[in-house]
């Protein structure tokens, strides 16, 4: 089970955030995720689903293995699958430690996770343990901005009190770097900028990694 501390007060405002904000965030990157998740398979493994922003992108009828440890997500993202009938298969662990069989995943997604993660190493690992030969990591991730640039600068002021609000969040991971070297057969990813006003959160990347 999972040993993954939720703060009292912030793990459900954080729900809350997800909830209200969620849709423009999903507005922010649809086109992105529309071509990432196009042709899901009918069973999929999720890290941190959140309240299930990822759910639209699954056929009504198919599975979602779902590894969201932190429990004041869960009866919104369980209400959401229900919505949107898809079977939830939820496991309250980190995505460190799925406790998933080894070659077990045809695909693996997962949105604006890695940059929460307390080991993203270790959770790549995890992702090339569980991922059939062939099968797919999909992601979309905020990440670091390129060094020397005025959102690095405020990436890196705003790094303590982001951290704090967003439970452990880092706008300061260079997730491209981490997943190239992750040990995948083939890795495709696409580095690109948002324009919304949560200027630390807007340099982004959105890619596949084969096993
Ligand atoms: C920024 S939210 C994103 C939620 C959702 N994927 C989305 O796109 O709206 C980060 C999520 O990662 C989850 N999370 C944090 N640490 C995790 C870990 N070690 N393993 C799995 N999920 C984790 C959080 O509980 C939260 O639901």
């Amino acid at each position: 089970m999972s040993d993954f501390e939720v703060h009292r007060l912030r793990g459900p405002l954080n729900a809350a955030f997800f909830s209200v904000l969620g849709p423009y965030i999903e507005f922010n990157v649809r086109d992105r995720k529309r071509r990432l998740f196009h042709d899901l398979p009918r069973t999929v493994v999720e890290l941190g689903s959140g309240v299930g922003a990822n759910l639209r992108y699954l056929q009504a009828g198919s599975t979602l293995v779902a590894i969201e440890p932190n429990v004041p997500m869960h009866r919104r993202l369980r209400a959401a699958a229900e919505r949107r009938g898809v079977r939830l298969d939820l496991r309250a662990r980190r995505a460190e430690d799925t406790g998933l069989p080894e070659s077990s995943a045809d695909t693996v997604i997962s949105s604006l996770v890695l940059c929460t993660v307390g080991d993203p190493a270790g959770v790549l690992a995890e992702v090339r343990r569980i991922l059939r030969p062939g099968g797919t990591f999909r992601f979309v991730e905020h990440v670091a901005a390129p060094a020397g640039t005025p959102t690095r600068a405020l990436q890196r002021a705003l790094r303590r009190p982001w951290a704090w609000t967003f439970e452990g969040c880092s706008c300061e991971r260079d997730l491209a770097a981490l997943v190239r070297a992750a040990g995948f057969a083939q890795v495709e990813v696409e580095p690109y900028r948002l324009h919304s006003p949560f200027v630390t959160f807007n340099t982004q990347i959105a890619g596949v990694a084969t096993a």
